[in-house]
């Protein structure tokens, strides 16, 4: 039995691995300030005596024994981080540092979670971990983009100068139960459209990303904390089948038999064109390969709204 302890574990990502890390046998510790994340995301696991739930923000340093720390605090959307920019690079930076210094102390195993982000408006397609990033260092984006690359670097270093035993996920667009309404595209599309309101797409919707289901990611976060080889490079987690947004929207309004239209506005600044994961790094070190077609994981996030949508009348939050 592992101590794990999971930043960010009441969020969409967070929570789903906590149960996962108690299902295997863990002793589990949930760490949030619920900036973003909610108590409920994590309440029916308070009865496990495995499980522990804390309010902490990881810009304050604590400290208890640890075997292995998953790193998942910080806002994810768009929204939350043009909100306040500069409380996200505070979690990306100096969570980072706080988390490092901790598993330095307990010789503990520590994962970040990076992102696809760390790419930017990408001119290698698809993209490879190789790949340095074409991101926009001033622009409205910047806080969390290039917050989540000095977390990398910072990772990196705690590796070369103490030889601490990290791992790097670049993380893409991830969906399931559990989203919040906090402005990312599954979970707007699906929204609107069991609340038969317009469907709002960004731009042209030829833009194109790709989708992994949350059960996928949770499989590739942990098969890549407990591999025992050494990883000292970042590794590619997503779904490598591309749809653009116009295609995720019209599959969304089928599966949800919707009487939604689709209706255009303008494109936010710096927003990618393109977004699709190279994972033969993945696939060839892990052994990890995404299982959930967009069709069944969708089926299965559209029912997690669909209960909210009995509850209240209109899927709202
Ligand atoms: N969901 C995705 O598609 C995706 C893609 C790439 C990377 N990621 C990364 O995965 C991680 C989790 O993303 P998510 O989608 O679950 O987002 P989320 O917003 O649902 O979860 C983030 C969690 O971190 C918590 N948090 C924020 N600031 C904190 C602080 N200062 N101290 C303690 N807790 C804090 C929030 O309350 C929330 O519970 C993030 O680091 C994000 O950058 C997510």
């Amino acid at each position: 039995m592992n101590r794990v302890l999971v930043t960010g574990g009441a969020g969409f990502i967070g929570s789903h691995l906590c149960e996962r890390l108690l299902k295997e046998g863990n002793e589990v510790i949930c760490l949030d300030n619920y900036f973003t994340g909610s108590k409920k995301n994590v309440e029916h696991l308070l009865d496990d005596s495995n499980f522990v739930s804390i309010e902490h923000d990881v810009t304050e340093s604590i400290s208890f024994d640890i075997d292995q720390i998953y790193n998942f605090a910080s806002p994810a959307s768009v929204s939350y981080i043009h909100y306040n920019p500069i409380q996200t690079m505070k979690i990306c930076f100096i969570g980072a540092l706080n988390m490092l210094e901790l598993a330095r102390r307990k010789k503990a195993k520590i994962l970040q979670a990076s992102t696809s982000e760390v790419y930017g408006d990408p001119s290698v397609h698809p993209q490879v971990e190789e790949y340095w990033g074409n991101v926009n260092p001033v622009g409205v984006r910047a806080s969390y983009d290039e917050g989540k690359r000095i977390a990398e670097t910072l990772f990196m270093d705690y590796n070369r100068l103490y030889g601490l035993d990290i791992r790097i996920a670049r993380i893409f667009n991830t969906y399931g139960p559990r989203m919040m309404k906090d402005g990312r595209v599954v979970s707007n599309f699906v929204i609107q459209a069991l609340n038969n309101d317009d469907i709002t797409i960004y731009g042209d919707g030829l833009q194109t990303r790709s989708f992994c289901y949350i059960d996928d990611l949770v499989d590739g976060l942990i098969k890549m904390m407990n591999t025992n080889k050494t990883l000292e490079y970042p590794i590619n987690l997503g779904n490598a089948e591309e749809y653009s947004i116009k295609e995720l929207a019209e599959l969304i309004i089928e599966l949800t038999n919707s009487k939604s239209k689709i209706v255009y506005k303008s494109l936010p600044k710096d927003d990618p064109r393109r977004r699709k994961p190279d994972i033969s790094k993945a696939e060839n070190i892990l052994s990890w390969h995404p299982k959930v077609k967009i069709k069944e994981g969708l089926v299965k996030t559209i029912k997690y709204f669909e209960d909210i949508l009995l509850l209240k009348g209109r899927v709202s939050f």
